[in-house]
């Protein structure tokens, strides 16, 4: 007989805020993230609004993403903002010479980045270019965007934008360690301290700074960094992408794998456990009030391109193993939601993980990007402590718990309790005991599938969808669940 699977969630013991910002998406100048996925500009045969397209941000809006980071990525440390302002026609055209060595129009650029954010209804997370640009061009930067007065602010109106925007999020730089200058950590902190000091907000407003932090399990450089540039920093990132068959380069395919590449890659999702728990204790020796945030700010699964595609644009198509990849990390982030405020997926459209995917006037929604919106209660719900007892899913070299969970007291005040059964061929039956609730009722939706690799495709794009989900019950207060195998399940609470 398979072992039952219990659940126990501390109601009575509220944690820390799941902050919203955990939802934050990543957009680069990559591939069609932005030209193309986003950006149509003067297409009329795409209907857009101030060149963005209609379809892709009406998605966007309907997730709630309250933050994106743009213009990179490797792209941030080679981007010379003056490029991307004035009129388009003298923007100069260049080479991207990171992401396929296609050209790179300048045609979004600061103006039409903060458009964007105006349309999707979100905040800004500008990195900075601290490869190869200098602490002036960066603090210019941020004095024409935020200063509400001076010779920059008049360009600014002159441009078409006379209220300054706010830039709430300011990355020092992005992967100092790799494509951002490959510095050695003590360099890369000394180069930290001394570009953060010149990004500087206008009186009444705050610019966080978020210094380019580990790759994986770089533990070292978490160190140095704390120890050198800490209390400059208001954030530290991480970057971690699941790379299943090896590591890298990239090199399982998105969508023809077996079972063995879906164990590989959830077993990759819940390394961030270990990845996030190991850098949170090198931040807490030297900041242990936890004022420094750990900002995941890259995360996601990583294939080999689709066959065909442009070398270079790492689009990848998304499948159900998509999904439980992003419901074991919003889990993840739950468990340590007191030093992680805020991650970005890599990324929000046609690239690595994305939620969206775009080809000429059409658009289809990925499995990842339903997880996102079945989660969207969790944005700054109070985080409800979750134990789970669960037998093991074991394919291969590979062990792991069967179910992934998590729950939250909305700010509605509604119970939300998240549940993936990672096992794709045992169901579970899941009993959830809540200590100080007294539930009464339960409803939910469920996102799976027929096959391990099933997704959705611009001719078939309803394949991985949310359903109602009616396999749960309350009974004496004790939920019980019907968990199918190979699923994710959002219960709401009455
Ligand atoms: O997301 C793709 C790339 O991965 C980013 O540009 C870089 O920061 C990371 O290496």
């Amino acid at each position: 007989a398979v072992k039952p699977v219990t659940v126990t969630v501390e109601a009575d013991k509220p944690g820390p805020v799941y902050d919203r910002r955990i939802f934050t998406q990543f957009a680069e100048h990559l591939g069609n993230g932005i030209y193309g996925g986003l950006w149509v500009g003067n297409d009329k045969s795409i209907p857009n609004t101030n060149g963005f397209r209609n379809d892709v941000v009406a998605a966007l809006r309907n997730l709630s993403v309250p933050v994106i980071r743009w213009p990179g990525g490797c792209f941030a440390d080679e981007y010379h903002w003056r490029e991307g302002i004035g009129p388009k026609a003298k923007r100069p055209v260049k080479v991207n010479t990171h992401w396929g060595g296609v050209t790179e129009p300048n045609s979004v650029g600061t103006h039409e980045f903060f458009e964007l954010l105006r349309q999707v209804g979100a905040e800004a997370y500008i990195a900075g270019n601290v490869g190869n640009g200098t602490p002036q061009e960066m603090a210019e930067w941020v004095e024409y965007m935020t200063a509400p007065a001076g010779s920059l602010a008049d360009e600014r109106a002159r441009n078409g934008h006379k209220e300054p925007w706010k830039v709430p999020y300011f990355g020092v730089g992005n992967e100092l360690w790799g494509c951002g200058g490959n510095m050695r950590p003590e360099y890369a902190a000394d180069v930290t301290r001394r570009y953060a000091t010149f990004i500087k907000a206008p009186a009444g407003t705050r610019i966080m700074k978020i210094a380019a932090g580990a790759n994986v399990d770089d533990y070292n450089w978490t160190e140095t960094m704390m120890r050198v540039a800490g209390s400059q920093l208001d954030a530290l990132s991480l970057h971690y992408y699941v790379h299943p068959a090896g590591g890298w380069p990239p090199r399982a395919p998105a969508v023809d794998f077996d079972e063995s590449g879906w164990a590989d890659a959830l077993a990759g999702a819940l390394h961030m456990e270990d990845l996030i728990a190991r850098h949170t204790a090198i931040m807490d020796k030297y900041d242990p009030q936890k004022r420094v945030w750990l900002a995941v700010d890259e995360w996601g699964a990583w294939y080999a391109q689709d066959p065909g595609t442009h070398p270079g644009f790492l689009r990848q198509q998304n499948t159900l193993r998509d999904a439980l990849i992003a419901s074991i990390h919003l889990d993840i982030f739950a468990r340590h939601a007191d030093r992680v405020k805020m991650t970005a997926i890599a990324q929000m459209v046609n690239v690595l993980q994305a939620m969206i995917l775009t080809e000429g006037n059409k658009m289809v929604l990925t499995p990842t990007y339903h997880v996102f919106e079945m989660y969207k209660p969790y944005q700054d719900a109070t985080v409800l402590p979750v134990s789970i007892d669960a037998p093991w899913y074991a394919k291969d070299k590979w062990t792991m718990p069967a179910v992934s969970g998590s729950a939250v007291r909305a700010r509605d005040g509604k119970v939300h309790v998240g549940l993936s059964n990672l096992d794709p061929n045992q169901p579970h039956t899941v009993t959830v005991k809540f200590d100080g609730l007294a539930a009464q009722g339960v409803s939910g939706r469920i996102l799976t599938a027929p096959a391990i690799n099933s997704h959705n495709s611009f001719d078939a794009p309803d394949v991985v969808r949310p359903a109602a989900f009616t396999g749960a019950r309350i009974e004496g207060g004790v939920l019980t669940v019907d968990l199918p195998a190979k699923s994710v399940v959002m219960l709401d609470l009455q």
